[in-house]
């Protein structure tokens, strides 16, 4: 298989981790970097033995380029993604897709009408640990589900808020027009990604409290969110970024035969079924784990469904969905009510020619 000839765009904090495993996956390629601010894209340039692009157009127009991967801030990708799809070429773009769900749509749309693909950096559900978490629910570990709670607390000091640790120091993550939100778009959608993935529920109905308590920005930096998923399962979320000293990372998922635990060291499940070979009405760990990138994987399950004409694995649906929760969550609290969280209509994307 060919590889994918993948243009860089964007030399940031994440832009250097995504560029080193999209060579690492093996079937793609690095055909050039390109960064407002050249001097970070040129060195990039360098390091990645590529070509530096003075412009996005002209890398746009490059042969040489199948595709785009965009790491920039979050009110860019809307623009970057339509100009790219006009142009003929794949995106791959960072989460979450886009700010609000029009822009999300006009970007599904531009890929549908150029026929590109298109998918969005959903990659922890590549984690090993995700993906045994998914295989047991799947075998049948918790039955039906009912329950689930995600759990992150972290803190964020003030270089974060002023991109102090990126190549281009920029304080767009503060700004709620330029990033959109806070800890839950910019952080938490990921594990809003990997609890549809492997429980395949989907938020129905959400009502969030949110708030800025000890961060220079006008994003949340503190959020509590009560939802339904599915049409049964009830949980809850709850998230910061300015817990200090005792960070916290857990997910539980629960159901009529079982529970699940993961956790950084891994996951722990209950069930009183045999499940995994193992005996039932007890608590097992599961602590090995191969160590993966899991961006490679990302760009692997892209660059095969490009080749294969399909809908990527991280699909814009998945995308789509996934700012569908965290926005419908944002408007709850503004509105003082739960609300319900629309469902992906794709006919209204997919009939433009
Ligand atoms: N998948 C993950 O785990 C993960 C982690 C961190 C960030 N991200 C995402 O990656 C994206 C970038 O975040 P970051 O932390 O790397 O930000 P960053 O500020 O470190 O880097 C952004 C880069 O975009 C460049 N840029 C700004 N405007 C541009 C334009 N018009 N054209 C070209 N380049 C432009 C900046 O100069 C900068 O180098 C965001 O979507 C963010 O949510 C993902």
């Amino acid at each position: 298989m060919d590889t994918l000839r993948i243009g860089v765009v964007g030399a940031g904090a994440i832009a250097q981790r995504n560029a080193r495993d999209t060579v690492a996956s093996g079937v793609a390629t690095i055909a050039g970097v390109f960064d407002i601010n050249h001097k970070a894209a040129r060195d990039m340039a360098h390091d990645l033995s590529a070509p530096f692009f003075s412009s996005y157009e002209d890398m746009l127009k490059s042969e040489a380029v199948d595709a785009v991967l965009l790491s920039v801030p979050h009110h860019l990708h809307r623009s970057m993604t339509v100009q790219a799809a006009e142009a003929g070429k794949h995106v791959l773009v960072e989460k979450p897709i886009a700010n609000t769900l029009s822009e999300a749509e006009e970007m599904i749309k531009a890929c549908n009408a150029n026929g590109v693909k298109m998918t969005v950096n959903y990659s922890f559900r590549y984690l090993p640990k995700i993906l045994k978490a998914k295989q047991l629910i799947e075998d049948g570990a918790l039955g039906e589900i009912t329950g689930f709670q995600t759990c992150i607390q972290q803190y964020k000091n003030r270089g974060y808020w002023s991109g102090a640790s990126s190549n281009s120091p920029d304080n767009w993550r503060a700004s709620k027009a330029k990033c959109g939100g806070g800890f839950l778009i910019m952080t938490a959608c990921h594990n809003v990604d990997y609890l549809y993935y492997i429980t395949g529920l989907k938020g129905t109905r959400v009502y969030s409290e949110y708030a800025t308590l000890g961060s220079p920005a006008e994003v949340e930096d503190i959020i509590s969110i009560s939802y339904r998923m599915g049409e049964r399962a009830v949980g809850s979320f709850s998230a910061s970024s300015i817990m200090r000293g005792m960070e916290q990372k857990e997910e539980r998922i629960w159901g009529t035969n079982g529970s699940l635990l993961i956790h950084p060291e891994g996951l722990e499940m209950y069930s009183t079924r045999p499940i995994d070979g193992k005996r039932p009405g007890k608590v097992h760990k599961f602590k090995k784990f191969p160590n993966v990138s899991w961006t490679a994987e990302w760009v692997k399950g892209f660059v095969n469904a490009v080749r294969s004409d399909t809908m990527p694995p991280v699909s814009y649906v998945d995308a789509w969905e996934n700012l569908a929760f965290i926005t419908t969550a944002y408007q709850s609290m503004e509105e003082r009510r739960a609300l319900t969280v629309p469902e992906f209509i794709s006919t209204q994307l997919e009939s433009v020619a």
